[in-house]
């Protein structure tokens, strides 16, 4: 047999600005479970990640939260670390991308592409904002579509109609942090010429089992067939991150440095372990390298990722792994309604290991998104890690402990065709976790459960027991060479309960080498409660804490805008104006007669006026805050000598002001003695 290669296996570097949730954590234990796989076949396993640490969302949060970015990031990692720590999720190291060893890579590979001629500048045009001083990126300019008019959207793409557009074409655009109107401004970026590494990346992508067929094909159909964009690498000041070297205002985008904190955490163990980093990242002859991402980001995996590497030295990786998204019940997770369950929520009310033997039920090797269905989770969960597993486990100790003093004896020679049936499995098993299918190796597990349990109830030693007590021994001492054989096939997924499944044989530390049906002749240590039966009940109790938990953190408006947790601070006074300017505004008290919503306009209410001497038509973006039957009958105050304005659904004449704040949008109101047509002044 050829030596293995020694491994090293990475997650993706979870965001350090917020939560784990039950979505991220489709991952890690998809991972965690490879891993343990890996580390059980006795291969030289590495299994590194980090905290994502760079970016504006993480800069901007850290300033409104008045810590540094350097703190905010220290605190999602201890918390992210523990929430790991809670499902078994075993790290050889979590560290960091703020790290020299990721800074030191991170330049490396950017002076190698630029050795290699695949670095340019050019001036790029931006949305600034002068108050905050900075520019702003796609999520932090708001204002409307320049296609629909539709208001309030993001700066790369119009959520009403689809338009995709640059920042510097939304109308009326506002920063999402100040409210301010931003101003354009160009700025000179750098760029990675990731069209002169077309073919590298298409070759690499199809080659030797490098991504799922499934992901092949849909990264050539979406990016490979059309034209691979150059990738813009930099941002400019202020910014948490590296800085561009020969620069003092410009950084590296968090997403160049990002992976690179793959190798720099690699360095870091390595360093630590008295070991060679170059080992692993820049010679492939014995080392392999996995990584196990989500496919929104197979993107930067699979494209930029190998053509970085590539390109400046340093080997790619053997193996990106593409899963999924989680959804709950069928629906995307919500906050709002407690299906986006943290890793922190999920532990206080469920057993982790529930979560793993789930997901593991589930998972295979393709990208197709899996959900998590409550009451299938409470059903799996219970049929059979409770009542097959444990179950067998813990009637086979009682009768022996209790009827049979404890002690094991000789195996039954009926056993054997069983122990064959069963064994003829364990192969496929092994390489069903090998190749991530997960689903495969649990279905072939539970075979060997329920030939376990139909060995028990066939030979029934509660009946033996009357006439030959040697013979019941026997039996359940075979019976006991099941669970051992079960502590191992499932200590990659449920490791917890597996060691308890081992302690209470007298066993430890059992390797897939020890798969055998032999118990060794020693004593049975006490018998350890395995797992209990999941209660529906406390799945809805944890979703409900979870909406809770939710509502006591968000503002009544749910407004979900990156800067959503800001303190809020009211605009600033605008520029001075005269009397004279006030009184140009025509202000005038109108009764809503119909309100309707606006087929193709998520947020846009079609109001008709009632102006006492006219009707007209105003569309209002206020379809988030008010339901168009209660706006019937209102009197609300409207500009009414605005120009009209031209919308995809119909002519504006005016406009009806409200107040927004972040709890919410009100329309300004009058007292309603106040007739119609009114002037307001
Ligand atoms: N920081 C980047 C990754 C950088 S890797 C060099 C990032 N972080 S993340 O925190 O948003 O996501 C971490 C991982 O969790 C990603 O692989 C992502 O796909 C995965 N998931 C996040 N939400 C998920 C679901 N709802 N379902 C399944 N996986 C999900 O992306
Ligand atoms: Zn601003």
């Amino acid at each position: 047999m050829t030596k293995k290669k020694r491994l090293l296996v990475t997650s993706a570097l979870p965001y350090a600005n917020g939560d784990i949730h039950i979505g991220h954590l489709v991952e890690y234990i998809q991972t965690d479970i490879f891993v343990r796989y890996q580390k059980l076949r006795g291969r030289d396993t590495l299994y590194l990640c980090a905290s994502d640490t760079h970016g504006t969302p993480i800069e901007i949060k850290a300033g409104q939260l008045g810590v540094s970015p350097e703190e905010l990031v220290a605190r999602y990692n201890r918390e992210h670390l523990a929430d790991f720590h809670r499902f078994g999720v075993g790290f050889d190291l979590f560290y960091t991308t703020h790290s020299p060893e990721t800074r030191h890579h991170a330049v490396a590979i950017y002076e190698g592409l630029r050795r290699a001629g695949l670095i340019y500048t050019k001036e790029v045009d931006l949305v600034y904002c002068e108050h905050d001083q900075r520019f702003l990126p796609d999520r932090y300019v708001r204002g409307s579509c320049p296609r629909c008019d539709a208001a309030d959207q993001f700066g790369d793409n119009c959520e009403v109609c689809g338009a995709t557009y640059d920042p510097t074409d939304l109308v009326l655009p506002h920063c999402s942090i100040c409210g301010n109107e931003p101003v354009r401004r160009s700025s000179k970026h750098y760029f990675f010429q990731l069209s002169a590494c077309k073919e590298q990346i298409a070759r690499w992508i199809h080659d030797n089992g490098h991504v799922h067929a499934t992901t092949a094909n849909w990264l050539q159909g979406a990016f490979l067939d059309g034209d691979l964009r150059d990738w813009d690498i930099s941002r400019d000041a202020p910014y948490f991150g590296f800085e561009v070297p020969g620069e003092t205002d410009k950084f590296f985008y968090v997403w160049l440095d990002a992976p690179v904190g793959y190798i720099g955490t690699t360095q870091k163990y390595c360093d630590d372990h008295g070991m060679d980093a170059d080992d692993y990242w820049k010679r492939s002859d014995d080392t392999e390298v996995v990584h196990v991402i989500g496919k929104d980001i197979a993107y930067f995996h699979c494209l930029f990722w190998p053509a970085m590497l590539a390109h400046s030295g340093y080997r790619t990786p053997d193996r990106v792994q593409v899963h999924g998204f989680l959804t709950v019940d069928g629906q995307k997770m919500s906050k709002r309604t407690g299906t986006a369950v943290t890793a922190s929520i999920f532990a206080e009310h469920l057993d982790p290991q529930y979560l793993r033997y789930y997901y593991a039920s589930k998972l295979g090797p393709t990208n197709a998104d899996l959900d998590l269905n409550l009451e299938d989770f409470v059903n799996r969960v219970n049929a059979d890690l409770v009542n097959k597993t444990a179950n067998l486990a813990s009637r086979a100790h009682a009768f022996v402990t209790r009827k049979l003093d404890g002690r094991l004896g000789d195996v039954d020679p009926q056993a054997e065709p069983v122990f064959a049936e069963a064994t003829s499995r364990f192969e496929a098993i092994g390489e069903a976790y090998a190749s991530f299918e997960f689903a495969r190796a649990l279905r072939g597990i539970t075979e060997v459960a329920e030939l376990g349990n139909k060995y028990f109830q066939d030979r029934a030693p509660f009946h033996v027991i009357r006439d030959d007590p040697e013979e019941a021994r026997s039996i359940c001492t075979a019976a006991l060479g099941f669970v051992k054989v079960l502590a191992i096939l499932l200590k990659p997924v449920v490791p917890h309960m597996a060691a308890s499944m081992e302690r209470s044989l007298g066993l430890s530390d059992l390797a897939w080498e020890d798969l055998s049906f032999d118990l060794g002749g020693g004593e049975l240590g006490d018998f350890e409660r395995l797992v209990d039966r999941v209660k529906l009940k406390a799945v809805k109790r944890m979703i409900e804490a979870q909406r809770a938990a939710h509502e006591a953190t968000t503002p009544s408006n749910g407004s979900q805008s990156p800067a959503a947790d800001a303190p809020w601070t009211p605009k600033p006074v605008a520029e001075r104006i005269t009397i004279d300017d006030f009184a140009k505004l025509d202000l005038r008290v109108a009764l809503v007669e119909e309100a309707s919503p606006v087929e193709g306009a998520d947020k846009l209410v079609r109001l008709l006026l009632d102006l006492g001497d006219h009707k007209r038509t105003v569309f209002a973006g206020i379809k988030a805050h008010y339901a168009p039957e209660d706006l019937q009958g209102k009197k609300v105050i409207a500009a009414v000598n605005l120009a009209p304005r031209k919308m995809r659904f119909g002519v504006s004449e005016g406009m009806v002001l409200a107040a927004s704040s972040p709890s919410g949008v009100f329309l300004l109101g009058v007292n309603d003695r106040a007739l119609p047509g009114s002037k307001v002044s």
